[in-house]
């Protein structure tokens, strides 16, 4: 577990800054402990659910060995692309443990999962229709609906309102109910992700009444599919989900549509943030110290091409001075090294911050590296999974040659 011990920073008794200066920063790092008890805890909220399924939100963190990891604690998985497919079979899971949920796809894409055996969700009624008249009663495949519901942290990661992109709105279950039977499509499940960052209960419970309603007119399912979203703590005193009240009126929500269906059916959920937000850190060195009169900054050896959460989505990530904790506090903006305005925290209250030394961001394990480019030329970090106490290099650090790789130097006349 990832813990403070004092002013302490530790990862399973391993510290920071020896990782830092064996691997270089910037660095990510995972601990593999921590995504094992959130699963537990994910499942022991759920546990009066007979089946249960998680499909881990591979988008999250798809380095291949957290994945093989996450398989071998017994984590199914969600993808959205061909290429997230190919790399979690890769890292060891069973197609059939791979659910396919990607949004307004090539055609192309669809078929390769079809060939591959995953289990797919598609999100439109044209993909449907063709699905039907090229696999008819073959394949059987689940719908993602869209609730028409306003939830999640901010515009950007709601996706099951009205306007938003994603699914089939819930206004046009008659056609869908229709080209079903037209074609003969089986439809095993129905699914629903209605955003990120997602605290109420009240929200889940209203989208679980409306696939409730829903599900009573599709006599072939197998199961119920809620999507992500629980909301994870981003600062000290912050509150999550309450995953064990949430589990447990949920649960039984679904265990009484369950008899009411008349057969039981499984609840499948695909938790991104809530498995490995909290597992990451991710260290920084300070490059240099810039006081102007008004603001003192902060650079670091990093910036939005490896961390773009706070300047994409105003992201909170808790910092902290890992090589001075005990220095005299003093507002700083961390601020990044791109040559666009990249800052991680303004008006930042540290311990002194020093040319040298290490920042640790915290909730760096979902949607940091996976959203990370090469802007500026930079290249992208190393990432190290810390398991049982023993650190392992998942991903090397990359190298000038890796951003010119694909690059064709040509006499343009
Ligand atoms: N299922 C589907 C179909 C999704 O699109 C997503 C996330 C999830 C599950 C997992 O959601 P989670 O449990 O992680 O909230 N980059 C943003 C978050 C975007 C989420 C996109 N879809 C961020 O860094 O806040």
């Amino acid at each position: 577990m990832m813990t403070f011990n004092g002013s302490q920073f530790q990862i399973q008794g391993l510290s920071p800054l020896d990782l830092c200066s064996e691997f270089g920063t910037p660095l990510y790092v995972y601990d593999a402990q921590k995504i094992e008890s959130q699963l537990h805890l994910l499942r022991g909220s759920f546990a009066s659910v007979p089946a249960l399924r998680i499909n881990f939100a591979v988008k999250a963190l798809t380095n291949i060995s957290v994945l093989k990891y996450m398989q071998s604690i017994g984590s199914q998985a969600d993808t959205v692309s061909i290429e997230e497919v190919v790399i979690c079979l890769k890292a060891g899971f069973a197609p059939q443990d791979i659910g396919f949920t990607p949004s307004g796809v090539a055609k192309s894409e669809i078929e390769q999962a079809v060939a591959l055996g995953v289990k797919i969700h598609l999100d439109s009624l044209p993909l449907l229709a063709w699905f039907g008249d090229k696999y008819g009663a073959s394949v059987p495949v689940g719908i993602r609906l869209n609730p028409h519901i306003m939830a999640g942290g901010n515009l950007k990661i709601s996706t099951g309102h009205e306007r938003s992109k994603f699914g089939i709105s819930i206004e046009q279950l008659s056609d869908v109910l229709n080209i079903a039977n037209q074609k003969n499509i089986i439809i095993e499940g129905l699914h629903q992700h209605t955003g990120s960052d997602i605290k109420e209960a009240k929200t889940f419970l209203e989208v679980a009444a409306i696939l409730f309603e829903t599900a009573k007119k599709f006599k072939d399912l197998q199961y119920l599919d809620f999507g992500g979203g629980f909301k994870v703590a981003y600062q000290d005193g912050e509150k999550g989900a309450d995953m064990p009240t949430l589990g447990a009126e949920i649960s039984a929500k679904f265990n009484e549509f369950c008899a009411e269906y008349g057969r039981p059916l499984a609840l499948w959920f695909e938790p991104g943030k809530f498995l490995v937000s909290e597992c990451g850190s991710f260290f920084t060195t300070v490059n240099v110290v810039k006081e102007n009169p008004s603001v003192t900054f902060a650079h670091v050896d990093t910036g939005l091409n490896h961390l773009i959460r706070p300047m994409f989505y105003e992201a909170y990530h808790k910092i902290e001075n890992i090589s001075n904790p005990n220095g005299a506090k003093k507002q700083y903006n961390v601020v990044g090294y791109i040559c666009e305005t990249d800052n991680f925290a303004e008006d930042r209250e540290l311990p002194e911050v020093r040319e040298g030394d290490i920042l640790g961001f915290r909730n760096a394990g979902a949607y940091c590296f996976t959203m990370a480019s090469q802007y500026n030329s930079r290249v992208r970090p190393a990432e190290v999974l810390i398991s049982k106490g023993k650190a392992y290099l998942v991903r090397e650090r990359e190298t000038l040659e890796d951003i010119l790789n694909r690059q064709v130097l040509v006499d343009v006349i």
